[in-house]
């Protein structure tokens, strides 16, 4: 009995959570074009080096983007990139953008 419960809340644990979003992934195909491979690359010569920033200032800059309370004189520009992304997807990006120097 106690063995049908564990796996019940195995299946229901695998069952509601999609799969884990992969943030490198997620980096190389739709930011590395702009920010760089390693993110240290100005995106036009505009952005900041985003390897610099915290997972914090990542994260509050993707959002600002989407509600248009950050960005200068480009944001339009990473308001399309962000647009589509829900918090999963930030969260995962801000964290292996943070990193990004330990990989
Ligand atoms: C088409 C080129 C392009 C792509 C693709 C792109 N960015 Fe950007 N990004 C920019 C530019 C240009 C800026 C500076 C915008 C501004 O003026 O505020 C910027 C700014 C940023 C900033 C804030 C840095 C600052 O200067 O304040 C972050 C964080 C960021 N991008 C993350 C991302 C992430 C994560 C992705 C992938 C989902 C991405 N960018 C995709 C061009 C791009």
């Amino acid at each position: 009995m106690k063995y049908i419960v564990i796996i019940s809340v195995i299946f229901l644990f695998f069952g509601c959570s999609s799969k884990p979003v992969d943030g490198a992934a997620l980096y190389k195909e739709d930011c590395a074009n702009c920010h760089g491979k390693f993110a240290r690359k100005s995106a036009f010569g505009k952005s900041q080096v985003i390897s610099d920033f915290t997972k914090e200032e990542i994260i509050s800059a993707l959002i600002g983007y989407q509600e248009g309370t950050y960005g200068r004189s480009m944001k339009g520009m990473m308001k399309s990139q962000v647009k589509s992304f829900d918090e999963e997807e930030i969260t995962a990006l801000a964290e292996y953008i943070s990193n990004i120097g330990k990989y």
